[in-house]
């Protein structure tokens, strides 16, 4: 019999401190940065993010996106016996936040390992949570995206310190006999490496490189636009869908410019997109279960529906995964 993979609960987490564009713009003139509310708002839709606190982790905000998760799939911390967290904002050099995350969580001896995808992480993850419950490596997994980007800002560039914020969330993935994930489409292409990256590195104790966040943010978007919609077509060939089958797109939450873009493309309207860019900013790999749990908590994801899930980011990677909800 086909074991198919399936999402059985949500959760998320955003860290208490809460920044408005107007606050980022106050803290930023006192450094002699000059920015605006207006262009915010206009160049991405972003209006809010939420930084952690001094002293709290990628592994702290997925831990309680996971509770939430667990909870929701009245999955017992026990039960579970997989845990893969995407997160270019790891607590440590090593070990994986994974494994941090899997003590926080009291669970003991399952594999656990971080996927480094960068704002991809999430589809990553889940295609490679799929593929290990189908196989039957895995019956019920931990699928988090979580991250602290706050802590690789650059507070002197305008052009990037506006745009991410901080949080995390996560799924309770189960082997099921009913259909969950229907198709994944993943991509990467290094050539593009330095237009989004962290350069810095750690070498003889000591960071060498600058370990702040650099983009050049015209090359993303243009890139951006042109991969999203060739993967979510793709994945919806694998499945055999159309796009009038797409009850939801969940798209990364970067800019609300390469949603609509994408939309456009895959000539859905917007109110069947999420969008919560304008109140997280951009969370990376984050961002897309952060979405997911929201629109859940809400209502207006229901069961049975279908959801084309996709990220983009740093590598270059790309990709997306359709699914049953
Ligand atoms: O998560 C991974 C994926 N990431 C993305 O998808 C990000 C993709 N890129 C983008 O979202 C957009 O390119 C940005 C939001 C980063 C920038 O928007 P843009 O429309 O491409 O602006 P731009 O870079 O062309 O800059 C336009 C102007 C420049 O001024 P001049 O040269 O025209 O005088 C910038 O210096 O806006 C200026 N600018 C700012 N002004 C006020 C750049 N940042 C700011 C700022 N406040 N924060």
């Amino acid at each position: 019999m086909t074991i198919f993979a399936r999402i059985t609960g949500t959760g998320s987490c955003l860290p208490v401190r809460r920044l408005s564009n107007q606050d980022l713009v106050e803290q930023l003139a006192q450094q002699g940065i000059e920015t605006s509310d207006e262009w915010i708002v206009e160049r991405t839709g972003i209006r809010a993010r939420h930084f952690a606190a001094d002293g709290e982790f990628s592994s702290d905000l997925a831990a309680h996106a996971c509770r939430q998760a667990m909870e929701a799939a009245r999955a017992k911390p026990a039960e579970i016996d997989l845990i893969i967290v995407a997160t270019s904002t790891p607590d440590m050099v090593f070990p994986s936040t994974a494994a941090l995350l899997q003590h926080k969580l009291g669970i003991s001896g399952c594999p656990v390992f971080d996927v480094q995808a960068v704002c991809s992480g999430f589809v990553y993850a889940l295609t490679v949570a799929n593929a290990m419950i189908q196989n039957g490596s895995a019956r019920k997994a931990l699928v988090v995206g979580a991250e602290v980007f706050s802590r690789i800002l650059d507070f002197n560039d305008r052009t990037t310190c506006v745009l991410f914020g901080d949080g995390a969330g996560a799924v309770v993935l189960e082997a099921s006999d009913t259909t969950g994930i229907l198709a994944s489409d993943l991509h990467a292409d290094g050539q593009y490496a330095g237009i989004l990256c962290v350069p810095g590195h750690v070498s003889g104790g000591q960071i060498s490189g600058d370990p702040t966040l650099k983009m050049d943010g015209q090359a993303v978007f243009k890139l951006a636009v042109g991969v999203l919609e060739e993967a979510a077509r793709a994945v919806l060939v694998k499945a055999g869908k159309t796009e009038s089958d797409i009850d939801w797109l969940i798209p990364h939450q970067a800019n609300i410019r390469i949603m609509q873009s994408t939309a456009r493309k895959l000539k859905l309207p917007m109110d069947k997109v999420v969008v919560t860019v304008d109140q997280h900013g951009n969370t990376s790999a984050a961002s897309i279960p952060l979405a997911l749990d929201c629109a859940v908590r809400d209502g207006r994801i229901q069961p049975g529906q279908t959801l084309l899930l996709e990220g983009v980011g740093g590598g270059f990677t790309w990709g997306a995964v359709l699914l049953n909800f």
